[in-house]
Parts: structure tokens; sequence; C-alpha cells
């Protein structure tokens, strides 16, 4: 039996916490009936707790089509790749997975480079296709985020595509994440809702046996998610959280409290109310490879019971080799 631990997320999301999940994860709370992510992002956290029942929100409305993409074909795992192969035999990219297409000539000249420039040709002639399109096909999104520059969804104000091509393949790494996905996924009550997370929250009915996470745009590294991010939002959402503390619903949110000459001190003040716990995160910036500056926090109003997840990550994996 081969055991792993965490399950990443096949939308690869830049800034996800997959890399954190053991420094976050075990400090959830026993028992979770039902599971909330307002700003769930590529998933990463949700495909690694286990609750009976999954709510799920981002602002992204590509991100959220993607993730409903994957969620129809959770018990037709077959249908997926073969429509995914249709379009990448179709396009002509490279997938090392299935075999190693890309001329030795090109790897030679270029060692470094060769998928991207294996894969451009492509990759432009899908984008242009899939900005095109009336209606748009979200299988042929996914495929773009797979061959695209780091793995990211970004689209200008007309509302198209608007990446170049990366250096990157459809390889194994891709297909055991979608394989991750599709078998956590499977039989367990989840959904996807596209709101603004305020929204989002005041339509719930939370219980005492619910728990949210949040993991928010930080108000002070730099993001693409981060931009819009201001004062009055850190502060609107850290009153809600009270109301929710108030209400006895226990909550766990992700924050950057010090990054380089940067201080949050309005989450810092308002955090010394509830249980604070540094989060050893290593990060490599896109600006900046300086580490140490950054100081990554959990607060929960509740007080964790240390492992409590663990017997979700000891499972069979081996059908994932064959
Ligand atoms: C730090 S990322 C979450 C990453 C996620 N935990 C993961 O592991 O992939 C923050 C997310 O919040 C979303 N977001 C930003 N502003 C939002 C808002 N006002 N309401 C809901 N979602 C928002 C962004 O689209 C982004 O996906």
């Amino acid at each position: 039996m081969i055991k792993r631990k965490f399950r990443r997320s096949p939308l690869f999301y830049v800034g996800d916490k997959y890399k954190l999940l053991n420094e976050i994860v075990h400090l959830f709370p026993k028992s979770i009936n039902r599971f909330f992510e307002p700003f769930v992002g590529g998933g990463s956290v949700f495909l690694n707790v286990l609750a009976n029942e999954y709510v799920l929100n981002d602002k992204d409305k590509y991100l959220i089509e993607l993730h409903k993409l994957l969620l129809n074909f959770r018990n037709n795992n077959k249908e997926f790749f073969k429509k995914l192969y249709e379009i990448i035999n179709y396009y002509g990219f490279s997938q090392s997975f299935k075999k190693d297409i890309v001329p030795i000539e090109l790897k030679k000249k270029f060692p470094k480079t060769y998928y991207a420039r294996f894969n451009k040709e492509a990759f432009e002639k899908l984008k242009k296709d899939f900005n095109e399109e009336k209606e748009r096909d979200y299988f042929k999104l996914f495929v773009l985020l797979i061959y695209g520059f780091n793995r990211m969804l970004r689209f200008n104000s007309n509302g198209n595509f608007n990446l170049p091509v990366g250096n990157v393949d459809f390889n194994s790494n891709v297909v055991n994440a979608l394989y991750d996905y599709f078998l956590f996924t499977k039989n367990k009550k989840i959904k996807f809702y596209n709101f603004d997370y305020l929204e989002f929250l005041n339509f719930q009915e939370f219980k005492v046996d619910d728990f949210i996470y949040f993991d928010p745009p930080y108000l002070i590294t730099n993001s693409e998610y981060n931009k819009y991010w201001t004062v009055k939002d850190e502060e609107n959402l850290i009153n809600f959280l009270d109301s929710l503390n108030q209400k006895k619903i226990k909550f766990a949110i992700s924050n950057v409290i010090r990054y380089k000459e940067r201080h949050n001190s309005v989450f810092e003040n308002w955090s010394k109310k509830y249980n604070t716990f540094e989060i050893k995160s290593n990060y490599i910036s896109y600006h900046d490879n300086s580490l140490k500056e950054m100081l990554e926090v959990l607060v929960t109003n509740y007080i964790p019971k240390i492992d409590s997840q663990e017997k979700l990550f000891e499972e069979d994996i081996s059908f994932l080799n064959k």
C-alpha cells in the first residue's frame, strides 16, 4: 500500500495552500458537518478535509466553471479523459503522460524551453478558438490552463483569455491530480457558488457543527487576486468573523501579518481576541525571493485538537500507479 499525504488540485492555483496543508489542516475541528470555503480558489484545502457536506464559493467565475466541469465528470472519468485527449490530439499538444512526441532535435536545441516551443502554435490556435466561441467550452479552458503560463487563469477586460503558452506539459502530475479530485469528490455532497464572499455568507444559515475556513486575498502581499482587496474589505471581513463568533460558529482564517516592511495591523490587533498559530510558509514570491520577512498565521476561534484529520490520508492510492 502506498501512502501519501495531501491531494493537489488539478487547477494548480497560484498561491494555493497545497504546500502549507500540513501546517493548517490538523488545526481544523475534529468533526465537521458542513465545511464552508468562501474563498475556495483551486480547492487544495477542501480536497484535504473530511466533512459531511462542502459549500464552496469564489468570486472568480472561470475558476468556479472549472470546478463545476470537474464535478460533472467525477462519476465518469473515462469520458472526461476522452474529451481532454480529443482536444489535445486535435490541436497537437505534447502529452508526456501518454507518449513523448517532442522531436529530439528540439529538445537538444532548447533543453529548458522545448515544451513552450513545441506547444506555442497549438496553444495560440486553441486560445483563439476558445475566445471566439459564443458558448464557452470549459474543457478548452482547462487545456489552456494546463499548458498555459504558470498554469494561471487570466482574462482581459473583453473577457478574453490572454496568457501565453507555458513551459509545461500534460504529465503524470496532472493526471494524478485529476484522479485525486474525481476520487475525493465522488459520492460527496458538494456545491459551488460564484458570489462575493459576503453575499455568499449572508444567505447561509450556519449551525454550531459547521466550520468555515477563510483564505481571503492578503492585504499586504503581491498577487493578482490581492490587487482589489482594501482595508475596508479587511474590516468588513473581521466584523463578519466577530458576528460568527457571537453565534458560536467555528472559523479559521489564514492571513499574512508581516511582509517585508508592510504590516497588517488591522488584522493583527483583531486577532488578539482569538488563537493565533504561526504558519511556516515557504512561498517563493514572484517578485522577490527573500522569505524570512513574512509572518503567515492561522487564527481560530476555537482550541484545536491536533492531528484530528489524520485518518483522511491513510488510504490506498496504489491504483494511480497502474
Ligand atoms: C488566497 S486565494 C485562495 C486560495 C485557495 N485557498 C487555494 O488553496 O487554492 C483567494 C481567493 O479569493 C477569491 N476572491 C477575491 N476576492 C473575493 C471576494 N470578494 N469574494 C469571494 N472570493 C474572492 C480569489 O478569486 C481567490 O481565488
